[in-house]
């Protein structure tokens, strides 16, 4: 049986001692969870460990910890996945410690939460709190129907990705702008949010978006660091659903927020279509207007320094800020023709995928996948696709406006 290390942070803030690491050789096998070792830990040799958990089967959404470095559920994690992710990056979290190589697991408290002690954060103090901003249950249309609400199939399909979310805070651990914006509303609050907006039989679609583009710490604090989407182990892709809330608040109910947000994404489009690629220095002009707007003088202004550190260290050269060619190629204004041509915005939920009936039994003959699986084959091929309930088919989802 192989051994493996866990490394555990340990941290008591009442005792004033700074945290520190706590090293113990664990025997189980590889495909026991990091939950198994941690517990056989506290059972075994110190009953002081602070871990939470309950299911142990990926559904409570209590044991969210780090493991070498990324977040993600104690229970659903076997210990020879978690010792990997160190080879992968080939930073040894053990170095110079003992029994260092390639069976070293480090679990740490997840990020951007306070501890309470060792593993357990305080999800009240920030991801509970972000859930409660965003609304988090059904507004009703009026009347209510006297028997059931049906909700159409598509709607259904459109909303499950969401509906997946266990409430761990896996992604709110690693979110980078939670990080530089501790008040960002955050991954999992946003995804809950599309939740509802997806929701046919919600009342207030467009004043939780509206609220949501106003918010300075809303729908468009997101960087797009993928982070989230890396981290949820439920496939949630909190992202994606953040850009689905963009899209319907810009091109759906043409909410132009004062966060300048809204003109953000199409000065995006109209730079890509000008440049062919994205020309960054434009950007923060064709934001707010272009150059000679008003809006854009005092922006352009409070940028200069970070202008002067970019060139200053070579990420930038006056030669193309000022002498670049706007010229998009062909094949980039044949695109944008096609997209332009589109009446209708056509989402594919890439989520929920399978195939359309039972994959035939005879070698070689099996059903093709259906067309959201299609799509999702052009994402890295080394994860498996993620299969609905039975009965549950892939469905794409579209929207009467034209996109931006
Ligand atoms: S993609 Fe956006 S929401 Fe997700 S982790 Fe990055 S910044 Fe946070
Ligand atoms: S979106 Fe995923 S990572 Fe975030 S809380 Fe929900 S299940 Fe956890
Ligand atoms: S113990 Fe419930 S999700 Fe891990």
């Amino acid at each position: 049986m192989p051994e493996y290390t866990l490394r555990i942070r340990r941290y008591d803030p009442q005792s004033g001692e700074a945290a520190y690491w706590d090293e113990h050789k664990v025997d189980l096998g590889a495909s026991n969870s990091v939950l198994d070792a941690i517990l056989k830990v506290r059972d075994e040799v110190d009953g002081s460990v602070g871990i939470r958990c309950s299911c142990q089967q990926a559904i409570c959404g209590s044991c969210g910890v780090r493991m070498n470095g990324k977040p993600g559920l104690a229970c659903n994690t076997h210990l020879d996945e978690a010792a990997a992710r160190m080879h992968a990056t080939g930073w040894n979290p053990a170095q110079g410690g003992e029994g260092g190589g390639g069976d070293v697991i480090e679990v740490e408290p997840m990020g951007n939460m306070p501890v309470i002690r060792d593993l357990i954060v305080d999800m009240d103090a920030v991801h509970w709190k972000k859930i409660q901003r965003v609304t988090p249950y059904l507004i009703n249309k009026e009347p209510v129907p006297e028997r059931e609400y049906i909700v159409p199939h598509e709607n259904m399909v459109d909303v499950t990705q969401t509906m997946a979310c266990i409430q761990c805070g896996a992604c709110v651990s690693d979110c980078l702008s939670m990080e530089i914006d501790p008040l960002f509303v955050g991954p999992a609050a946003l995804a809950k949010a599309y939740r509802f907006v997806g929701d046919p039989r919600d009342a207030e679609h467009y004043e939780r978006l509206k609220d949501l583009s106003e918010d300075e710490h809303g729908l468009y604090d997101c960087t797009h660091c993928f982070n989230c989407i890396d981290a949820c182990p439920k496939d949630v892709a909190p992202m994606s659903q953040i850009m689905r809330l963009r899209r319907k608040a810009g091109s759906d109910h043409e909410i132009e927020d004062r966060n300048n947000g809204y003109r953000h994404e199409h000065a995006f489009v109209k730079n890509v279509r000008r440049n062919g690629l994205l020309h960054e220095s434009d950007l923060l002009s064709d934001s707010y207007g272009g150059k000679f707007h008003p809006r854009a003088a005092p922006e352009l202004l409070s940028s200069l320094p970070t202008a002067a550190t970019a060139l200053a260290r070579g990420k930038m050269s006056l030669g193309k800020v000022l002498l670049h060619q706007h010229k998009a190629s062909k094949e980039v204004k044949k695109l944008f023709d096609v997209i332009d041509g589109q009446t209708e915005r056509v989402e594919l939920n890439l989520w929920v995928v399978g195939y359309e009936d039972e994959p035939d039994e005879s070698p070689g003959e099996q059903s093709p996948p259906n067309v959201a699986e299609a799509e999702a084959s052009t994402a890295p091929q080394d994860k498996s696709p993620t299969f609905p309930a039975p009965g549950v088919q892939a469905q794409s989802s579209s929207s009467e406006s034209e996109k931006p």
